[in-house]
């Protein structure tokens, strides 16, 4: 409390009301059972303030057609149990259901990261979500290979549904395997 009371004291009565509404805002939004619009995307941001590394980290990688399909490649033979063979959940049954569930990587929301943080999120994963780590299991550059697959996904639906899940989308396309 006497902590609190200099505190007011130096910061003056404007912010000191800006500090009380947000004091209050944050407890009104822990007392909701289930969170509403404002509390999702006030923890949203939070959290990609806060815990998400890698802001300023530019991806090395030209977005052009080789890197989009070789990240394409490693998305359809790995994230795709949960993100879908198109990044939007297209097919994969508990989607929804994860907690908390999985996102269209096409959303404004996840669009706004920056590519050091979703470089970031793929090689480190989201603790205690049911979002893994990468690292050990894709290089550095496979990493980035992703990211731009994620800045360039196809319409969602364009790829099928998962072979895994009964559907017909092939874990990769025959126009991929040329090349490398
Ligand atoms: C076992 C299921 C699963 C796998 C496999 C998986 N993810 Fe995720 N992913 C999730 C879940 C659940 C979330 C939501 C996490 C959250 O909001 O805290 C998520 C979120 C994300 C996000 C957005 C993070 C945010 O804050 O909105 C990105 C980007 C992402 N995943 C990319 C990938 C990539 C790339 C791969 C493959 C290398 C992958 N994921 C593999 C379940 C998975």
């Amino acid at each position: 409390m006497q902590f609190y009371r200099s505190t007011l004291l130096r910061v003056g009565r404007g912010s000191a009301a800006a500090l009380t509404a947000v004091t209050l805002l944050v407890f009104v939004g822990c007392s909701v059972r289930s969170p509403g619009k404002f509390e999702t995307s006030f923890m949203q941001s939070a959290k990609r303030r806060l815990t998400i590394g890698g802001r300023s980290d530019v991806n090395p990688l030209s977005a052009d057609e080789e890197n989009i399909h070789a990240g394409q490649r490693n998305f359809e033979s790995y994230c795709m149990v949960c993100h879908g063979l198109d990044g939007q959940n297209t097919g994969v049954p508990f989607a929804d259901k994860m907690s908390p569930p999985v996102p269209q990587l096409n959303s404004p929301s996840v669009q706004a990261y920056t590519d050091g943080q979703l470089h970031w999120i793929i090689r480190n994963g989201i603790f205690p979500s049911g979002m893994p780590a990468s690292k050990g299991v894709f290089r550095d550059d496979e990493i980035w290979q992703m990211v731009t697959y994620i800045r360039h996904l196809p319409p969602k639906g364009s790829l099928g549904e998962p072979v895994v899940y009964g559907g017909e989308g092939l874990p990769q396309k025959p126009q991929d395997k040329k090349g490398k």
